[in-house]
């Protein structure tokens, strides 16, 4: 069985100092009772802020959480005011969501600029994780990691069914071989997350909410591990 990834995104949320508590506590949970790090691949994408501060909190506790981005530039590194560029977080993070539906939504980010971002990603050496909110949109072909996040079920409280996302994540792979990891997103909770891990179609999921305090996010990487 291939890891499961769990991939934490944070959105716009935290201070410094609470990004800073969150570690501290995830890392005494982690100490007290480890999950197993063999059938896991967990990310947390903070906001740019935190990942500084976190590359250096997690090679000193050496606790097996890697860092990603939220999004990444469409844009090289350059006369580009207020971007932040995929070369320059090179080294901080390895994976980069791309296309999330508060990115489509808020910011009208649209297939062309998600191309781009795709492009600037793996320039740097960043995984894409390209998350699409239907079973019919276009997948740029270098991804090989995709979300599939329905819009009516993110911060809802109502997820799609386990049966129904595996079903969309193995069509998904039938109709882009190049993908070989489908997750899931859209108010996973501890309670609901192991209905996900036991599909066969469904490679991790994707916790917005249930991200932001670490016991709970703690919970759901246990009982990911347990199934
Ligand atoms: P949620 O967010 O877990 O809070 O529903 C999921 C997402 O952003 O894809």
């Amino acid at each position: 069985m291939p890891p499961f990834y769990v991939v934490g995104n944070w959105k716009s949320h935290k201070r410094v100092t609470e990004a800073v508590s969150w570690f501290k506590e995830f890392e005494s949970l982690w100490q007290k009772n480890p999950f197993n790090i063999q059938k896991l691949i967990v990310i947390i994408c903070p906001a740019y802020i935190h990942l500084a501060t976190f590359a250096s909190l997690i090679q000193l506790s050496r606790i097996p959480i890697q860092l990603g981005l939220q999004d990444v530039s469409a844009y090289p590194s350059g006369a580009y005011t207020g971007e932040v560029s995929a070369e320059m977080v090179n080294g901080l993070v390895k994976f980069t969501l791309i296309g999330h539906s508060e990115r489509r939504k808020f910011f009208k980010e649209e297939e062309t600029e998600l191309i781009e971002k795709v492009k600037q990603a793996r320039q740097a050496q960043l995984e894409p994780i390209y998350c699409v909110q239907s079973e019919d949109m276009t997948i740029p072909q270098e991804c090989k990691i995709v979300a599939y996040e329905p819009v009516w079920a993110i911060g809802t409280g109502h997820p799609d069914t386990s049966d129904n996302a595996d079903q969309v994540a193995s069509r998904l792979r039938q109709k882009h071989p190049r993908v070989t990891t489908v997750i899931y997103g859209g108010s996973v909770t501890p309670e609901n997350v192991a209905s996900y891990t036991q599909k066969a179609h469904i490679g991790g999921v994707l916790p917005g909410g249930a991200s932001l305090e670490a016991h709970t996010f703690y919970r759901l990487l246990l009982n990911a591990a347990r199934t």
